[in-house]
């Protein structure tokens, strides 16, 4: 029961980085089970900023073993700028491991991400144009290349002969957009190959044996439980499962090792991207939020979108994932506010509704219900303990688990390591 999952529970950006950041410190592995270098994570360690794409946060603790892992998909030219930087910020990479089995992201794949947005119109999903949902679908399509293929690179132009005409047919044809050649992909892909080689592994044993031992294993989610591809608000999601199953699948760990399901939420919402988003604020109060909150896009600089935190999605995403413990980040960036609102229900068409529907233009009309809390008007930056909090923040934390269904078991009120509320039993 030594696997801890740590997700999402809204639509990205919730602090997982610093969350995971914060348990990598007694774990002995961090996973990073899926998504792509669409996720950013911002960790702050003694005033300095790390900022991480695809490599596990864990990697700021240097005995932990960093596993990108087989549900990943990663632009290998991204990876090596992530690497290069944090070497030079005097990270140790030499506990990383890359999956063999994790899907790469080819010079096409960015390309036609842009090209699918703009066909799409006003029906545009808001990608990060980092190629990822392609990837992805040639994962599913079986003519995806893994990073596996880098150690067997006759194999890597052998499948490229046959890959690369179907991206050039779509390409030129449907897009009329630059073409590719087999010649150029791969001599960029060798180049990568070399560099990244020392990293590349089956980390099956490796993973194995860490569970068996009972070490502490973090499987570090990216994206939230709203943009998964199953569950989330289709078709204004991400290709890849941001909930506990795919932090499972994307690991390749079972169910019965995992003791503990830990779901990231912002003290409010945010989400970057088009889609539905009830409890979205508009006006100065949004404005208000965002500006305090630092809710710029990590990977792309866009403004987030903000709003209030909705108490059913966090109920949905308790219920989908088997959350046990809410890690409750930014609560500090309400410290001014007067009054705080959570949603606690939804009308749709008269019709109460009690969690996120899957009918996207049922979901779009969603009228959100309200209740109010007082605020309190003091500065929380400096609690270590419930105790330190003003009795109105620890009401609303009370209010929150009440709403979710799940105990709130870390507070973050500040982005330092040391700006935390840690639980007892931790
Ligand atoms: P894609 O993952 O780039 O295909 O983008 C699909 C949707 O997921 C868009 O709304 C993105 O803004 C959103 N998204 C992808 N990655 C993240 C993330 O790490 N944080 C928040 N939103 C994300
Ligand atoms: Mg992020």
């Amino acid at each position: 029961m030594s696997v801890v999952i740590c997700l999402g529970g809204q639509w990205g950006d919730e602090g997982k980085g610093k969350i995971v950041d914060l348990l990598a410190e007694s774990a002995q592995m961090v996973i990073r089970s899926q998504g792509g270098n669409n996720a950013g994570h911002t960790v702050v360690v003694d005033g300095r900023t790390f900022k991480f794409n695809l490599i596990p946060a864990g990697i700021l603790h240097p005995a932990t073993v960093c596993v990108i892992g087989n549900g990943v998909v990663l632009d290998p030219k991204v990876l090596l700028q992530e690497l290069e930087a944090l070497e030079s910020q005097g990270a140790n990479l030499e506990n990383l491991v890359i999956s063999e089995r994790a899907h790469m992201i080819m010079p096409y794949h960015p390309v036609l991400d842009r090209m699918e947005e703009r066909a799409r119109g006003d029906d545009r999903l808001g990608t990060t144009f980092r190629g990822v949902g392609p990837a992805y679908s040639d994962k599913v399509r079986r003519i995806g290349f893994r990073v596996g293929d880098l150690q067997k690179l006759r194999f890597l132009e052998k499948k490229l002969n046959f890959v690369l005409p179907l991206k050039n047919e779509t390409l030129g044809r449907l897009y009329s957009a630059p073409t590719f050649t087999v010649e150029a992909i791969l001599a960029e892909y060798t180049e990568y190959a070399s560099r990244l080689d020392r990293f590349i592994r089956d980390p099956y044993p490796l993973i194995q044996g860490a569970v068996a031992r009972g070490d502490r294993v973090i499987l570090e989610g990216a994206q939230g439980t709203m943009l998964d591809l199953d569950l989330g608000t289709y078709p204004y999601v991400t290709s890849s499962y941001p909930s506990a199953g795919g932090a499972l699948a994307g690991a390749g760990i079972g169910p019965r090792h995992v003791g503990r399901t830990i779901g990231v939420f912002k003290a409010y919402t945010t989400r970057v991207g088009y889609g539905p988003f009830p409890t979205e604020l508009e006006g100065t109060l949004g404005e208000y939020l965002r500006e305090r909150g630092s809710e710029y896009g990590t990977t792309t600089g866009r403004p987030r979108r903000v709003g209030w935190f909705d108490a059913c999605v966090a109920r949905y995403a308790v219920g989908v994932n088997g959350i046990d413990s809410i890690a409750l980040t930014k609560l500090d960036v309400l410290d001014e506010l007067e009054v705080i609102r959570i949603c606690t229900g939804y009308h749709s068409k008269g019709e109460p509704q009690d969690h996120p529907m899957a009918n996207i233009s049922h979901l779009k009309h969603l009228e959100p219900e309200y209740e109010e809390l007082s605020g309190w008007r003091r500065s929380t930056r400096e609690a270590r303990q419930l105790a330190d909090l003003p009795v109105e923040a620890r009401r609303y934390l009370d209010r929150v688990a009440e709403l979710a269904g799940s105990r709130v078991d870390w507070v973050s009120v500040g982005p330092g390591r040391d700006q935390t509320i840690e639980p007892a039993d931790w």
